[in-house]
Formats: C-alpha cells, structure tokens, sequence
C-alpha cells in the first residue's frame, strides 16, 4: 500500500477516517496528536515540553517534530504502508517528510484533505469534549487551534497540490460520514492500482 497523508483542521475527521482505512487495508498509522499525548501521560521529558503547546493550541516546534517523526515512522511495520495523521503541519515538516522517505526509498504516496466549515468543526469538537475530555478540546484552546490551522497548516494544501498528490474531500457535497468514506476508499483503491 501506498503510504497516505491525512491532512484537515481540528475535529475534520483525520483519527477517524484513518481508524476505518486500517480496518479496511490493514496500515500502519502513526497520529502525532496520539503520540504527544501519550508522552504527556508517560510524564517523559517531551510530554513536558508538549504539554505547554498543546494545552495553548500551538505547534510543537518544527526540530522536535521532525525527530518525533522519523523515530515512530521507523518502527513501523515495513511494507503495508503508513498513515500520517496530524503531520506534515508546516512546510518545514512537509520537506523533511519528503526528504525522510525518499531516504529511506519510500514516497508520500498520496494525501487525502478534508474540508469541513468551522461551525460543525467547533460542534463535533465541544461533543468529543464531554464524551472523552481532551485537555485542548475547550472553546477558547478551539478557537486557537482554528487560528493556527488557517494561517500555519492550510497553506501546505497548495504545497501538496504542487506535488501532484492532493485528493480532497469536503463535508459540504458528501454530506455523511458514509459518503466520505465511500469516495476515500475509492480514491485509496484507484491510487494502489
Ligand atoms: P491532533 O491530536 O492532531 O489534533 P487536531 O489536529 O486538532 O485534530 P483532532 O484530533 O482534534 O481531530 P481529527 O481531525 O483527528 O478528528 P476526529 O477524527 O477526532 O494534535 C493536537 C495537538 O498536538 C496540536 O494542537 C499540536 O499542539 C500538537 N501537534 C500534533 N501534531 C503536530 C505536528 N505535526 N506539529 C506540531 N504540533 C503538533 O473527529 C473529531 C470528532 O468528530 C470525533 O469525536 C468524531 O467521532 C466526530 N465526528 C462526528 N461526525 C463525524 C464525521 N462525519 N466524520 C468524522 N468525524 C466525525
Ligand atoms: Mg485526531
């Protein structure tokens, strides 16, 4: 399998879409929101320093990220191909993943961008705030979470688009969760032709 960038905002749906394409083609999946979190809750040196980021809406910095990343993508079973969830966030992360892989011998393979408006965003993440009580899932670190997306991470969409990769996927003309998965299998299968 070709490995697959999950890119998207807050609450677009990039855990839970990546959730039902392992099901389906048995990938690995690496979500670097997952992994933070779990140092956090380890206690490790990292949790500490992500924890302050995280807890304000902010992005861990690039130098970090990149290491982070490189180490789990490396422990990863070989030959199934890799969901990258929650990173690239920054063009400076787009070009060290580029650079990782093809050291490696492997590519991006293709990226998948969900579109979804602000106002089901906030929703879907203010009832995931009562159901599981994520630190950062509370309206004002939202708002910030938002902010940073608009003006650090959606500008990478065109990058990717440049790269001849983009495949996106919007909530205002698939309308459900069935919908979208539907038209992401699809593009998965075509892309592994
Ligand atoms: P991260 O954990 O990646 O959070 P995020 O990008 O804010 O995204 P979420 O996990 O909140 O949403 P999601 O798109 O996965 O949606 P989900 O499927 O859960 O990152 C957290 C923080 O870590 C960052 O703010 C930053 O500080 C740091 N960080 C992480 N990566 C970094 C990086 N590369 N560089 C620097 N810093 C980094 O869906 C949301 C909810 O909606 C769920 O409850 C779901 O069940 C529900 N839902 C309802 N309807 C639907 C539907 N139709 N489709 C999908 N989901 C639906
Ligand atoms: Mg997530």
């Amino acid at each position: 399998m070709k490995n697959i960038i999950i890119f998207g905002a807050p609450g677009s749906g990039k855990g839970t879409y990546s959730d039902m394409i392992v099901e389906k083609f048995g990938m690995g999946h690496i979500s670097t929101g997952d992994v933070l979190r779990a140092e956090i809750k380890n206690g490790t040196e990292l949790g500490k320093i992500a924890k302050g980021y995280i807890d304000e809406g902010q992005l861990i910095p690039d130098s970090l990220m990149v290491d982070i990343l490189a180490s789990t993508y490396d422990r990863q079973p070989k030959g199934c191909g890799v969901i990258f969830d929650g990173f690239p966030r920054t063009i400076a992360q787009a070009e060290a993943l580029k650079t990782m892989l093809a050291e490696r011998g492997d590519d991006m393979g293709l990226m998948i961008e969900l579109v979804v408006e602000e106002d089901v965003l906030m929703a879907r993440l203010l009832n995931r705030a009562i159901e599981q009580g994520r630190a950062d899932d509370n309206k004002e670190t939202i708002q910030k979470r938002f902010d940073v997306y608009r003006t650090q991470t959606a500008p990478l969409s065109e990058w990717f688009a440049k790269e001849g990769i983009r495949h996106t996927f919007a909530w205002s003309e698939l309308k459900t969760k069935e919908g979208m998965i539907e038209a992401i299998f699809q593009t998965v299968e075509q892309a592994n032709k």
